[in-house]
């Protein structure tokens, strides 16, 4: 029962940055994740205007890149739209697609978020399909269903070598910057309940990295990422800060 996926751990800035800040932050990630030596892959998924940015003080360093977002048009008269095609230009090898604060005050419907995977995949980009219950549904005893159908909703937009792409983050609405975690047995169960779904799409797309995400923090990450079925974290306001991102890091490292 040992794991041999690699761990990856995944910033998302969110709408926060400066082009100052932003050089600061960057330079101490890629230099921290140096010393772990390939062990955990990190990446960072940045607001659009800083991609560039990113790509000129990243490249060359094992951090990878991203945006938090695509459109689901490949391109035409959508203001204020970006494309995968646009993300990919500059280097990017990520884009999260499906985020809850998207899903919620953007109002993607599950069908949307398919799409955007898919215009990811077309563009080169692993998108990063997040899933999760809101703290209603979770009360209602809710959450599997709930994941689960917004995962269908995007592996049948998907061939199965297409859907082995994909990294999958299970983030639950109410412990996204609430400060209050699920437990790495509640994330546990939930993630073993995706994998069994993936799978039913083939042994590929059981094995693709799952990520967990709501307020991972140096303090419970090594827990966390060390269940069987979580392979990393998708980390929002810790990832602003060089030093608790690095330590999220490490704890993947040491969850290996
Ligand atoms: P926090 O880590 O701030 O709870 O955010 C999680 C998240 O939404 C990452 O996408």
């Amino acid at each position: 029962m040992s794991k041999q996926r690699t761990k990856l751990v995944v910033g998302n800035w969110k709408m926060h940055g400066r082009l100052a800040d932003n050089a600061v932050l960057l330079e101490a990630v890629a230099q921290g994740v140096r010393g772990l030596q390939g062990a955990v892959k990190v990446g960072v998924c940045v607001p659009h205007p800083y991609l560039a940015q990113t790509q000129a003080l990243l490249a060359g360093s094992p951090v990878q890149w991203g945006s938090q977002d695509v459109s689901a048009h490949e391109q035409g008269a959508y203001t204020g739209e970006v494309a995968a095609d646009m993300v990919a230009e500059f280097a990017a090898t990520l884009a999260i697609v499906g985020h809850s604060e998207r899903r919620g005050y953007h109002h993607e419907s599950a069908d949307v978020v398919g799409i955007k995977a898919e215009r990811a995949l077309a563009a080169g980009l692993t998108p990063i399909v997040c899933v999760g219950e809101t703290l209603e549904q979770h009360e209602a005893g809710l959450a599997q269903q709930v994941v689960g159908g917004q995962l269908d909703a995007v592996l049948a937009k998907l061939s199965p070598a297409d859907a082995a792409r994909i990294v999958v983050a299970y983030e639950p609405v109410w412990a996204i910057g609430t400060g209050k975690s699920a437990t790495a047995a509640q994330a546990q169960d939930v993630h073993a309940f995706l994998r069994a779904r993936l799978a039913q799409k083939g042994a590929a797309v059981g094995a693709v990295t799952l990520l967990y995400g709501g307020s991972v923090k140096p303090e419970n990450a090594q827990e966390l990422f060390g269940q069987q079925d979580i392979d990393g974290g998708l980390i929002g306001g810790a990832s602003l800060k060089a030093q608790d991102f690095l330590a999220i890091c490490s704890a993947a490292a040491a969850a290996l």
